[in-house]
């Protein structure tokens, strides 16, 4: 039996969770509310609440899996990327704990979790997982990549944005229209409300399968900027079009380096991972391509689309399994190339 424990603190979320062979028993997430006040996470702040949240968070994915601490067969922790305030917490908990089980240790990176959040199984008869190689879009609040995933540890970055993540995007353009933070979920929800061919967006002209997302955030700003001088009430009076037209903008340059490296490399296997495959028109979008080009799309579970523990499990439960453990100077590292 191989029981991994799983700590993920990269960002601004606590999270824990216990996989058993293969099988995940329990994922606790705390999300840090302290950060909404300032528009964006604050590292400073970040790490502190990291550090209060860890040990009561361990301790109740324990409980709900029913797993004693010396039950653990490993513990698997994020080492990056992310901030590094908050992943000298989650490693440093790991190596503690892992030193007093003396038990090994599996340092995770957190893109590679995104892309195998797909494999996570929550009861055996689960058998929805993609089969290499496949694609993955891996878009979130930091990255916005096209991944072509040939096995558990071997993944290329065919493409990646060049400035800006889609979530980025996303939450600077909610930023600029009032919209709170983290912007994407109410940009997503106000989208539903309205017309998404009302305003034209910048797109991108870049070479390959790479993403560019700043032409579009300024062309975004600059729309508003003169409207406003017209009306002062315009983004009141449209919030609802302006979403929804930003949204389809973001959601067609995605799509539109995906469909082009599924062609060139033959592949009809397609996932989406991270924070904004939460979005409802990305969803479709996926499930739209599903049917006209004969894809067959994974996209995951809500609670898996943001930051969490069961990735970081699953993760660790592949690596432990290649006997592929970590020693215990290892230091986490705030920005990776895969
Ligand atoms: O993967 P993630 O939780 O972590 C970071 O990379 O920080 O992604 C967070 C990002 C944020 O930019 C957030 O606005 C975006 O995911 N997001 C969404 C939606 N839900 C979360 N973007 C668009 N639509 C959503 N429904």
């Amino acid at each position: 039996m191989t029981t991994i424990l799983g700590i993920e603190s990269s960002c601004d979320d606590t999270a824990a969770a216990v996989i058993r062979d293969g099988i995940l028993l329990s994922n606790i997430i705390s999300s840090q509310k302290v950060h909404e006040n300032y528009g964006g996470v604050v590292p400073e702040l970040a790490s502190r609440a990291h550090q209060q949240n860890i040990i009561p968070v361990v301790d109740q994915a324990l409980k709900k899996a029913g797993v004693d601490k010396k039950d653990i067969t490993a513990i698997a922790f994020t080492r990056g990327p992310g901030l590094m305030g908050s992943l000298l917490v989650g490693t440093s908990f790991a190596k503690g704990l892992s030193s007093a089980l003396n038990i090994p240790m599996v340092d995770v990176n957190h893109l590679h979790a995104h892309v195998l959040a797909h494999f996570i199984k929550e009861n055996e008869s689960d058998d929805n997982q993609p089969k290499f190689p496949f694609l993955c879009l891996l878009v979130s609040g930091g990255n916005s990549q096209i991944i072509l995933v040939k096995s558990y540890k071997d993944m290329e970055i065919i493409g990646q944005t060049i400035d800006d993540a889609a979530g980025e995007a996303f939450d600077k353009c909610a930023k600029v229209m009032g919209l709170g933070y983290p912007g994407g979920p109410v940009v997503d929800r106000l989208a539903k409300e309205g017309n998404p061919d009302r305003f034209k967006l910048n797109k991108p002209h870049i070479q390959g399968y790479d993403y560019s997302f700043s032409g579009l955030k300024t062309s975004f700003l600059y729309l508003l900027r003169d409207e406003l001088k017209k009306d002062p009430d315009f983004i009141e009076k449209n919030k609802e079009d302006l979403c929804a037209s930003l949204q389809k903008t973001i959601i067609e340059v995605l799509m539109d380096k995906l469909r082009r490296a599924a062609k060139d490399l033959d592949i009809k296997e397609v996932a989406v991972a991270g924070g904004v495959s939460a979005n409802s028109g990305l969803r479709n979008a996926f499930e739209d391509h599903a049917k006209r080009f004969g894809w067959k799309v994974f996209i995951p579970p809500f609670g898996y689309t943001t930051d969490n523990a069961a990735m970081i499990a699953m993760t660790g439960y592949f690596k432990y399994h290649d006997g592929d453990f970590c020693p215990m100077d290892a230091a986490p590292f705030s920005r990776v190339v895969m």
